[in-house]
């Protein structure tokens, strides 16, 4: 089988390690997407443990079509029977990028009146639709004249994890933060601090990666479980053999702080319904007055308020900057941020950057390496004894 998965733009390569690590051969990357082959057994597992993956479609059918017509026709020729019932839903989801080709709703009406006319055709009855939980979802991307059609394995957007019951403002997105994390090529043993968590992404799927649990509920209502030829019983094995790696000792530490009382208050209420209580600890803090830590490893999205002045931004970002030097000495630090030229302002040169998307704000993703303890004189020298 051939398979689609989508992921957020920034994120193919890890993406597409992730898939490697799973199993999965002819992986392949696209934009904002990885390609990759598997069986179904590999289709249950991708679903469950991808970590950076939006959503995974299993490939049907390519083809080139000159009309709507054509396209009617190319669709009428599959074999829909073996894939639902006629007392099953479907659902069809158009993405078009064409010139010729402008209208997706109408393309999605085409391909609905072609199934339709088939099952007509056929058994003298039709399959009705249902655009919110239909046991089949199709998905056509028509790219110029080249349609791909394909069936979406997942359901709702992977990207929901369903700890996150309290939110605070710009929340990161769970896929995004995942990303991060592995991004970052943190060692999982080392003690991993997000001082500004908000509502706790970072540190949840942070925990969840260390551990290895599954980013996904077991129980969840993947899009595979509705279709004619899912087999519990082959699941149920997926899930025990990803359950049995689940790591309960010799667990990194890891912290969240922020300055929000409600920041706090909310992301105890998320790490508590992602049952990671045991794995996280978060406190009411304010960076800037922190005692800090040595040899730590730091991953956070600071704010980047657009209503701020920009002078006030870059005073932020530079005493982010004085603060890191002065209290975490031989940490690493990883910053998001979708305000660049504060960044500029951190004062110390990344040692590494990516440049990614968060939603559809262009963002750094930078390291910082601080001095480690034993050059402590070098950086007391170089930035004086002063608290920033
Ligand atoms: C962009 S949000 C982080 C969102 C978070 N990653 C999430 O997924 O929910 C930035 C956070 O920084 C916090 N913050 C701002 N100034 C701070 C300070 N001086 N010390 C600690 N936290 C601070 C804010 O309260 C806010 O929750």
């Amino acid at each position: 089988m051939k398979f689609i998965a989508k992921t957020l733009e920034g994120l193919e390569q890890t993406l597409a390690e992730e898939l490697t690590d799973l199993g999965a051969e002819d992986v392949t990357i696209i934009k904002r997407a990885v390609l990759f082959s598997g069986n179904i057994v590999m289709l249950y597992r991708a679903n469950l443990m991808l970590r950076t993956c939006l959503r995974i479609l299993v490939f049907v059918k390519e083809f080139i079509i000159a009309s709507e017509d054509e396209l009617y026709a190319e669709v009428k020729k599959i074999h829909w029977e073996d894939y639902f019932s006629l007392e099953e839903t479907f659902a069809i989801d158009s993405v078009v990028s064409s010139e010729k080709f402008r209208h997706a709703n109408y393309m999605s009406l085409k391909a609905k009146d072609a199934i339709v006319d088939r099952f007509r055709e056929k058994y003298g009855s039709r399959p009705n639709v249902d655009t919110r939980d239909p046991a089949l979802r199709i998905n056509i991307h028509i790219r110029n004249t080249t349609v791909t059609l394909s069936l979406d394995s997942s359901g709702s957007s992977l990207h929901m994890r369903n700890y996150r019951k309290r939110v605070t403002e710009a929340p990161l997105n769970e896929v995004l933060a995942a990303g991060l994390v592995l991004l970052s090529g943190w060692d999982k043993m080392t003690m991993l601090i997000d001082p500004m968590c908000g509502s706790g992404t970072i540190i949840c799927e942070a925990a969840r990666i260390a551990a290895n649990i599954p980013p996904q509920d077991p129980e969840r209502e993947f899009g595979f479980k509705k279709w004619r030829n899912f087999d519990p019983v082959l699941y149920q094995m997926v899930v025990d053999e990803e359950l049995a790696k689940v790591k309960t000792s010799e667990l990194p530490k890891i912290k969240g702080y922020d300055i929000s009382s409600k920041a706090i208050e909310y992301a105890t209420v998320n790490v508590q319904t992602a049952k990671l209580s045991d794995y996280i600890t978060l406190s009411e803090e304010d960076f800037f007055y922190q005692e800090g830590e040595e040899n730590a490893f730091l991953l956070f999205n600071p704010p980047y308020d657009e209503r701020l002045k920009e002078k006030d931004i870059c005073d932020f970002y530079s005493h982010i900057g004085d603060k890191l030097k002065h209290a975490f000495p031989g940490c690493t630090a990883w910053i998001l941020s979708g305000h660049i030229e504060a960044m500029k302002h951190v004062g110390l040169k990344p040692s590494k950057k990516y440049h990614l998307l968060n939603g559809s704000i262009p963002s750094l993703f930078a390291r910082f390496d601080m001095y480690a303890g034993s050059k402590k004189q070098k950086w007391k020298d170089k930035y004086g004894d002063q608290q920033s």
